[in-house]
């Protein structure tokens, strides 16, 4: 898996004229790794995630996936958003496997696979019950078991825990390295949540606000098995400082796009 951004630009047409979102953006994630993009409010995160899940058309750039270039959405992207989506009336298992329903996956395999994805999640006993009877972090867990069962090459994720509480986001977190331990899953993960982006990713892409723009890439070198208790140590305090001062660096700075400052 091989994903590429390349010069990608995005602007919106407003009443106050265009607001741009995304500016020359270059990217890439490979096979297997854990990227996340960080950046403060306004920096088109969102813009970045909806553009490669196709779910909008870049005004400048490109972006491929295996050099395929992305046209729209597709079954090799699996997509997670903030907030719960999933279909309040059918139940976990229903909705992990609605996807593949529309994909014609016939019924004994999506079976299988329901229960394969319900398990690596840690759902299994769920799989009759409705979403609301699960708590916010277990619907997550729901969403990315959807998400996963399409079996894509990559999994894009926009800020999928900032809506859960402190307790249970640091637990999803765990989770979720657990998870693309086990599956080497290729994961490009959005969040303002620096903490969050130095604990998961093997690189880390800071971008600035109005306009987004990549300012700088960072390695992040820690095991990939990584516990609770690197957050504690120096070394991971080095690292999300030096992101914090690049995101501190930009305030007090004019916005550039057609939005009047302050
Ligand atoms: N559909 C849209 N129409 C107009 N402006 C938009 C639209 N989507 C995003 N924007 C603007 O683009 C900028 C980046 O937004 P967004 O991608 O949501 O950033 P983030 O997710 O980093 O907070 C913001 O200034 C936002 O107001
Ligand atoms: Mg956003």
């Amino acid at each position: 898996m091989h994903l590429e951004v390349v010069g990608l630009s995005k602007s919106f047409p407003t009443r106050r004229g265009p607001i741009l979102a995304l500016d020359g953006v270059n990217l890439h994630v490979e096979s297997g790794e854990f990227v996340c993009v960080v950046g403060a409010s306004g920096s088109g995160k969102t813009t970045l995630l909806r553009l490669i899940a196709g779910l909008e058309q870049p005004s400048r750039g490109s972006i491929s996936v295996d050099g395929e270039p992305v046209i729209g959405p597709g079954a090799d992207r699996g997509v997670v958003f903030q907030s719960y989506t999933l279909y309040p009336w059918m139940t976990v298992a229903e909705n992990v496997g609605f996807g593949l329903k529309l994909q014609g996956v016939k019924r004994q395999e999506r079976e299988a696979r329901v229960d394969y994805f319900l398990e690596i999640v840690g759902l299994e006993r769920f799989a009759k019950a409705l979403p609301k009877q699960l708590s916010g972090g277990m619907q997550q867990r729901v969403a990315i078991a959807r998400a996963l069962a399409a079996q894509p090459k990559i999994l894009l994720m926009d800020e999928p825990f900032g809506a859960l509480d402190v307790q249970t986001k640091e637990t999803m977190q765990e989770f979720l390295l657990d998870l693309w331990q086990r599956t080497r899953t290729s994961i490009l993960m959005i969040t303002h949540d620096v903490e969050e982006a130095v604990f998961l990713a093997q690189r880390i892409y800071v971008f600035t606000s109005h306009p987004g723009r990549v300012k700088r890439e960072i390695r992040v070198d820690f095991p990939s098995r990584r516990d609770y208790s690197l957050k504690r140590t120096s070394s991971f305090q080095e690292v999300k400082d030096e992101i914090l001062a690049l995101l501190r660096e930009q305030k007090g700075i004019p916005l550039s796009d057609a939005a009047p400052a302050g």
